[in-house]
C-alpha cells in the first residue's frame, strides 16, 4: 500500500460467520475513485472485472472507474440497467446475469459494485448467486450506500409482496469510499442517507447523533472532512453490530430500529418514497411506538422529530396511505416471528431497547402501530 496517496487507516470488518466471508477492508478517502485499481487489483484479484452500475450513475462515473482499472492494468467490462429501486428485481438479476453469461464472464471474474444502495444490493445478489457466487467489490456512491448498505453483506431483491424478500448473504472483499462522488447526488437523496446515519446515533451513540445534527450545513455543502468523518463514524457502527452477529439472529436486529415501518411504508408507496425518506417516518414512528409501551423516554420521538426535519427528510405519512393495504405489508414483513411483529425500539437518544434474551426485539400490536400512525 506504500505508493498510494491513502491518509487514513481503512476500517476493517470482521463478519462472524461460519462460512468462508474473511475480514475486508472499508477505505474512506476523497479521490479514491482515480485509484479503485491498485486497491481492488489487491483485495479483489480476479482475471476480469463485470463493473455493475445504473444507468444515472454509470453516465457521470463508469468512465473514471473503467480508466482507473485500465490503468492498473484490469480488463473491466461495464453492465449497466435502469436506475430505481423498483428495478431492483428477479427480472433485471435475470437481465443481468445473462448478459455476463453472454458475454463469457467465468468463475474467475470478479464484480464491482458502482452506485448507490439499489446497484450494491442488486450486484451483490448476482455475485452470490453467479456461478454459485464470486467475489465482489463495492464502491458505493449514494451516502446511503457509503454509511451502511455496503457493508455488511446483505444483498437481496424486492418481489411484488415486499422489500428485500429474496436475497442472500455475502461479504465484499473491499469497499471502496470516495466522498467526492456526493457533489453529484441530488439533496433529497443525501437526506436519505442521512436517516441511516442518524439511526446509527440513534441506536448506540448520542454523541454522533449530536454531532450530526450540529454539521448539517457542512455535509448539505459536501464538505469533504464532514462527510468523511460521518461516513468513518456511521461504518465504525455498523461494522461492530455486524461483526458481532453477521446473520441477523440476534443483536444484528437492532439495526432495524425505523425499519419495520420503513419497509412498509415503501411497499405501500409504490417506491414513491425513497428508502431513507421511509427510514425517517420509521424512526419517529417507533421511537413514538416505545413511548406508548413506556419502553421509550418520553419526548424522544418529538426530539428525533426535529432534528429529521432540520435534516430535509419528511416526517409525516402521505394521506393517500391506505390502512389495510400498509398493514397487509407489515403482515409480510421478515421479522416477524410465528403471528407477531418484532420491532427494534430505542430506550432513549444513543441506546437501544431490549436485551439478549428478548433478541433485542418486542413485540407490537397492530392496535399501537395503528393508533401511533393513523390517530
Ligand atoms: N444491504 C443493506 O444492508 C441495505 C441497507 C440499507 C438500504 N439498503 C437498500 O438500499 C437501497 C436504497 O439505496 P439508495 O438510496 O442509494 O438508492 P439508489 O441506489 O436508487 O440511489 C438513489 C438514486 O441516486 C442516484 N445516484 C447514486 N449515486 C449518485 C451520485 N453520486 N451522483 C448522482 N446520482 C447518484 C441513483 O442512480 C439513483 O437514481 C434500497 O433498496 C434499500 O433496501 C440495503
Amino acid at each position: 500500500m506504500s505508493q498510494r496517496s491513502g491518509k487514513s487507516d481503512p476500517l476493517t470488518v470482521y463478519p462472524t460467520d461460519s462460512s468462508d466471508a474473511r475480514p475486508y477492508d472499508v477505505w474512506i478517502q476523497p479521490g479514491l475513485l482515480a485509484e479503485a485499481g491498485s486497491f481492488i487489483g489487491e483485495a479483489c484479484p480476479a482475471h476480469r472485472y463485470a463493473v455493475i452500475s445504473d444507468s444515472q450513475v454509470s453516465d457521470v462515473y463508469a468512465k473514471p472507474l473503467l480508466a482507473a482499472l485500465a490503468s492498473a492494468g484490469l480488463e473491466a467490462e461495464l453492465f449497466k440497467f435502469a436506475a430505481g429501486e423498483w428495478n431492483k428485481t428477479r427480472e433485471v438479476w435475470s437481465e443481468v446475469t445473462n448478459g455476463l453469461l453472454r458475454a463469457g464472464v467465468g468463475r474467475d471474474a470478479a464484480i464491482i459494485a458502482l452506485g448507490g444502495g439499489v446497484v450494491g444490493d442488486l450486484a451483490g445478489f448476482i455475485a452470490a448467486t453467479y456461478m454459485r457466487g464470486i467475489r465482489i467489490a463495492q464502491i458505493p456512491t449514494s451516502l446511503l450506500a457509503m454509511v451502511d448498505s455496503s457493508v455488511g453483506g446483505k444483498t437481496g431483491l424486492d418481489t411484488p409482496a415486499g422489500k428485500n424478500l429474496v436475497g442472500a448473504f455475502h461479504q465484499p472483499s473491499v469497499v471502496l469510499v470516495d466522498p467526492m462522488l456526493l457533489r453529484t447526488l441530488p439533496n433529497h437523496q443525501l437526506a436519505a442517507g442521512l436517516s441511516e446515519a442518524l439511526k446509527h446515533g440513534l441506536i448506540t451513540d448520542a454523541e454522533y447523533f449530536g454531532q450530526t445534527r450540529d454539521q448539517l450545513d457542512l455535509i448539505f455543502g459536501r464538505d469533504s472532512d464532514a462527510l468523511c468523518r460521518l461516513v468513518r463514524r456511521s461504518i465504525e457502527i455498523k461494522a461492530d453490530v455486524v461483526s458481532q452477529d453477521t446473520h441477523e439472529v440476534g443483536y444484528r436486529r437492532i439495526l432495524n430500529f425505523g425499519h419495520t415501518i420503513a419497509h412498509a411504508l415503501e411497499t405501500v408507496s409504490g417506491y414513491g418514497l425513497l428508502h431513507g425518506e421511509a427510514v425517517a417516518i420509521g424512526l419517529w414512528a417507533e421511537a413514538a411506538i416505545g413511548e406508548t409501551l413506556g419502553v421509550t423516554a418520553e419526548g424522544t420521538a418529538e426530539e428525533i422529530r426535529d432534528v429529521l426535519v432540520e435534516a430535509r427528510l419528511p416526517v409525516e405519512l402521505d394521506s393517500e396511505i391506505e390502512t389495510e393495504k400498509f398493514f397487509e405489508a407489515l403482515s409480510r414483513d421478515k421479522k416477524r416471528l410465528g403471528d407477531e411483529a418484532r420491532y427494534s425500539l430505542i430506550s432513549e437518544i444513543g441506546r437501544v431497547a431490549g436485551s439478549r434474551e428478548s433478541g433485542w426485539t418486542q413485540e407490537v400490536s397492530n392496535e399501537t402501530v395503528q393508533e401511533v400512525l393513523f390517530g
